[in-house]
């Protein structure tokens, strides 16, 4: 075939390839050769999905178990892509409205996915297995997910998530060290009965503590308060923003708290035994977003606002 014959928009891809190879020292000759052998690429093989689908292992013969682990697993896909859209917002140079806006409405709505899919867990399972299955996981808890406490970690600064209790004596404190060693999360894992960290909290001390201390040093400047608050400082405030941010605090430090709450309510209140089958927290102090007071941009809200809280389910 001649290069008359060849389609001049063919021409044109094979021109533009080879300056793309060119700039890294390849010949696209070989290129094409590879091309020629690779074979097409499947839906299956794409998404892993052999792979995907032998993730789900339950560790007991409970039928219900299975919705568990599955409800987990999508849980950590959305945190990823929470995650994902976090770091292109930290990452970027010059943050633009338009630009910081389409990122916080990606996350809200993972977020809503979330909060409204929660009756999979509240309602779509038999408590008499829920409690037995449970047993056979300790002590592992969702509290052990580290990317939940990534995506707290690269919304705000570490002040506000250390305890209520120490927030306003460690007012003004830099070191992230100091800060992560009073972290909200430390105090909400002790023992009932003992008063010692759980176990499921110093497992999870063992393998993440020194990756989330990078994260806390790493996120301490471009975390997504201190985007926001660069931004306001360079172009000023825009209600636009200050909503979704809002939304954002809402989302991630009320209503999923709730909903997730909701199905600790629903599978271990009441009965003393059934506390047993937790990571060992005093999860009906720990769990609901009023005790806690997490709040990632806490200068986006009123006194009265903060006083109430996580009192109610707020749906946007
Ligand atoms: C029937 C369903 C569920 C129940 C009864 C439940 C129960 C609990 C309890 C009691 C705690 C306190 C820590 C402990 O003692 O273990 C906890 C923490 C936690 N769970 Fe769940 N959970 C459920 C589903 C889920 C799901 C699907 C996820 C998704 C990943 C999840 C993620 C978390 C997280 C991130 C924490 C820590 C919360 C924080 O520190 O504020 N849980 N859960």
């Amino acid at each position: 075939m001649s290069n008359s014959e060849i389609d001049p928009k063919l021409l044109g891809q094979l021109k533009k390839l080879e300056k793309k190879y060119e700039v890294m020292g390849q010949d696209i000759s070989s290129y094409l050769d590879g091309l020629l052998y690779a074979d097409y690429l499947t839906y299956w093989d794409y998404v892993h999905l052999d792979t995907l689908l032998s993730l789900q292992t339950p560790k007991t013969g409970f039928a219900d178990e299975m919705i568990f682990i599955c409800y987990h697993q999508i849980t950590e896909l959305y945190f990823k892509l929470i995650l994902w859209e976090m770091k292109q917002i930290s990452e970027q140079a010059n943050v633009t409205e338009a630009f910081f806006l389409g990122k916080l409405e990606r996350i809200n709505n993972y977020f809503k996915q979330l909060i409204y899919s929660y009756d999979i867990m509240v309602k779509g399972m038999e408590k008499d297995q829920f409690l037995k299955f449970r047993m056979a996981l300790l002590p592992a808890s969702g509290f052990q997910s580290a990317q939940y406490r990534m995506i707290e970690i690269c919304a705000t600064d570490m002040i506000n998530l250390v305890h209520w209790e120490s927030r306003e004596a460690l007012a003004g404190e830099k070191d992230v060290r100091i800060l992560y060693d009073k972290v909200y999360w430390k105090k909400g894992a002790t023992e009932l009965a003992t008063g010692k960290k759980t176990l499921t909290l110093r497992q999870f001390e063992e393998k993440y503590t020194s990756r989330l201390l990078r994260k806390c040093e790493a996120m301490k400047n471009n975390n997504l308060l201190k985007v926001y608050e660069k931004y306001v400082i360079e172009n000023g405030s825009t209600e636009q923003l200050e909503e979704a941010l809002r939304e954002l605090d809402l989302n991630a430090n009320v209503n999923w708290p709730l909903s997730h709450y909701k199905s600790a309510v629903r599978y271990l209140q009441k009965d003393p035994e059934d506390i047993k089958a937790t990571g060992g927290s005093n999860w009906q102090k720990y769990l609901p977003p009023r005790f806690q007071k997490i709040v990632y941009f806490p200068n986006l809200w009123t006194d009265e606002e903060l006083n109430n809280w996580g009192r109610s389910m707020i749906v946007q």
